[in-house]
């Protein structure tokens, strides 16, 4: 019963945000019977909704329950106002990220009108090799998640993302060394992602902060700001 309750609601990706309920029963892997009677408890706990045309979505309530979701919280709650300083600044995508199985997990995303293109989604996921913020958590991450990640599959979003083991090892080095990621081109050729990592209160890197601006001249101009952004961060998180 839990399982199925877990595949109904995993269903529900960052491009399907609501389903009718027999599209839901096929993948779910479920008979439409099964899926219909359990969609309806859910709407009735509020974890799932129904829209005028009778589409089932996430419910407001899950998100209630989710947004208390440990240890992001107290992370969010640090560094929001940070987030809207550098946003006031940088005038471009400002965002957090945390490290998440093998992928980077976005937190929040402060956007801009007339922003360059961004693939990022608040509750959405990038591969690590892809985009600045996940190439800041690799570089800080466990060896042996270091090793999964350059053996296996380095799918390339454009000419210019790094698929390469020996040349994402030796930009890791550079990360750590530097202190930032400088991804011009790897997600979009428009944009470019420029991440720092944040500290916790024992100097382990937490999280990465972010910025995507246009592919130009101007991205490195962000690296100040961001830094001291970030320092801002891990001070109020040992507070
Ligand atoms: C990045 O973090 O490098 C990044 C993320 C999303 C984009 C572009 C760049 O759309």
């Amino acid at each position: 019963m839990l399982g199925r309750i877990v595949r109904i609601i995993e269903v529900f990706g960052p491009d399907t945000p609501a389903l009718g309920v027999s599209e839901l029963a096929r993948r779910a892997d479920l008979h439409v019977a099964t899926a219909s009677r359990l969609v309806e408890r859910l709407v009735g706990y509020g974890w799932l909704q129904r829209d005028a045309d009778r589409k089932v979505r996430i419910g407001v309530r899950l998100w209630e329950l989710a947004s208390r979701a440990s240890p992001t919280l107290p992370l969010r709650e640090a560094a929001m106002p940070y987030l809207e300083d550098l946003h006031a600044v940088v005038r471009h995508h400002t965002q957090l990220a945390v490290l998440d199985g093998d992928e980077v997990l976005f937190l929040e995303r402060l956007s801009a009108r007339h922003a360059v293109i961004n693939l990022t989604r608040i509750a959405g996921r990038l591969p690590l090799h892809a985009s600045s913020s996940g190439e800041v958590l690799l570089a800080h991450a466990p060896a042996e998640l270091q090793e999964r990640v350059l053996s296996g599959p380095l799918p390339a979003y454009t000419r210019f993302t790094v698929t390469d083991p020996k040349v994402l090892r030796a930009r890791l080095a550079d990360i750590r060394r530097d202190g930032y990621a400088l991804c011009p081109g790897y997600i979009d050729e428009r944009a470019t992602g420029v991440a720092v990592p944040v500290r916790g209160p024992g100097g382990a890197v937490v999280a990465a902060l972010g910025v995507v601006v246009p592919n130009d001249d101007n991205a490195r101009a962000t690296i100040p700001a961001l830094r001291a952004t970030a320092l801002g961060i891990a001070r109020s998180l040992t507070q």
